[in-house]
């Protein structure tokens, strides 16, 4: 038997049971779209009904109501309650973000090639709008570090970094204190997109001081999809522009940014709930957990032929590994192969398709355990000796 130098924790007593996890499938693959506990999910089932009971009530009442819920949130975050946002996503909030700086000829937005699909595509529209540019970072798969080469990359047309608090397709730390104060140092805004944030590490706001920081509550942090935040330094506060114009555009930042009419407001004010059953399950045990166990993932399926571990943020709970070439070089390939690994090995996985060999990526959460990811790789390694067929390959 292997043995292997980084060994799994102990499982959290009770905590895969919070879910509604169909137990046929490993979930290994939280980061994308999180998981909601039962108890929250049922918190959420109350408050539909109260509104169903009362709508007229409820939704005059909301108002309020995401007050309360806002302060919770930002009490959690160590934000400034005035400073937050509840909101969707975090395609919103990059949306909410961009629209609200007024970019002049000629200026850059970094963005970074590691960087989530939709947010640089919202980067590009922007900067198309008011004729401002987007410089792409390449950041290395292996070696470098990203802080020099973002650094590096700064001109003195440089507006705005928008920098990957853990990137998704690599689970690489980028935005961390010290490159944010090295930016703000050369008058360069910064924008972290945290969608990976709230709930698996600290919001450093005070430490780094992003002039914009976003992050999802419905990946790490149990709330019900969609839920996130936008979180804005008091200089901005007053010129950030909503996409929707509602009855509380009066109101300022944040009630304008939140309201958006007649709505859903149940999943944002069942968040403080999600938020409660993490500090009871003890939030530093589970992220110690989390991480531990993707580092223990990662080294498992680091010994499948032809996957080669890419580097690790230690406090992160997902981690990458790549594949071998020409296994998940295209959209098309990197579907094929996690429709294969759902449809064969039944386990739940991203794949980011790579120029020289796609990027697998495995979460770690409450409700994994060793042997899936231990399934996973034995399975990997019949697969990768067969890839599966797409149309293009075929
Ligand atoms: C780094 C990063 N940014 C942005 C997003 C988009 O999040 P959402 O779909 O919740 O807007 C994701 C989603 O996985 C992500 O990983």
């Amino acid at each position: 038997m292997t043995t292997h130098p980084v060994a799994a924790p102990e499982p959290i007593a009770g905590a895969a049971g919070l879910f509604t996890l169909d137990p046929a499938l490993a979930h290994l693959n939280h980061g994308s779209y999180g998981a909601v506990p039962i108890e929250v999910q049922q918190e959420q089932d109350r408050l539909r009904a109260d509104q169903e009971a009362d709508p007229d009530g409820f939704l005059r009442a909301a108002p309020e109501w995401l007050g309360q819920a806002r302060a919770t949130v930002a009490r959690w975050l160590g934000a400034d309650e005035q400073g937050l946002a509840l909101l969707s996503n975090v395609t919103e909030a990059v949306a909410v973000v961009l629209d609200s700086i007024p970019f002049r000829p000629g200026e850059e937005i970094l963005v970074l090639d590691h960087g989530y699909g939709v947010v640089n595509r919202a980067a590009e529209r922007r900067a198309a709008e008011c004729g401002a540019r987007v410089r792409t970072v390449v950041l290395p798969l292996t070696g470098g570090d990203p802080a020099e080469v973002v650094l590096a990359a700064v001109g003195p047309r440089t507006r705005l970094a928008v920098l990957d608090r853990v990137t998704s397709p690599t689970a690489r730390e980028i935005a961390t204190a010290p490159l944010l104060r090295a930016l703000a140092e050369r008058g360069v805004l910064t924008a972290v997109d945290a969608a990976h944030g709230p709930g698996m590490l600290d919001a450093d706001l005070d430490v780094g001081r992003p002039d914009f920081w976003f992050g999802n509550l419905h990946k790490w942090a149990f709330a019900p999809r969609p839920t996130a935040v936008l979180v804005v330094r008091p200089e901005w506060r007053e010129r950030i522009r909503p996409l929707t114009y509602s009855w509380e555009h009066g109101r300022g930042f944040p009630l304008n940014v939140e309201w958006r009419g007649t709505a859903d407001y149940t999943g944002w004010l069942a968040a403080p709930g999600a938020l409660a059953l993490l500090d009871r399950l003890g939030l530093a045990r589970v992220r110690d957990h989390n991480a531990r166990l993707a580092a223990y993932g990662q080294q498992v399926l680091g010994e499948v032929a032809g996957l080669a571990a890419l580097p690790a943020s230690p406090g992160v709970a997902m981690r990458a590994l790549r594949l071998p070439p020409q296994v998940a070089e295209t959209e098309e390939q990197a579907l094929a192969l996690m429709t294969a690994v759902h449809e064969r090995l039944g386990a739940r996985v991203a794949v980011r398709p790579w120029t020289g060999g796609g990027v697998l990526r495995i979460s770690a959460q409450v409700y994994n355990r060793a042997e899936e990811y231990q399934a996973l790789a034995a399975g990997l390694d019949r697969l990768l000796s067969r890839p599966p067929a797409t149309s293009r390959s075929a």
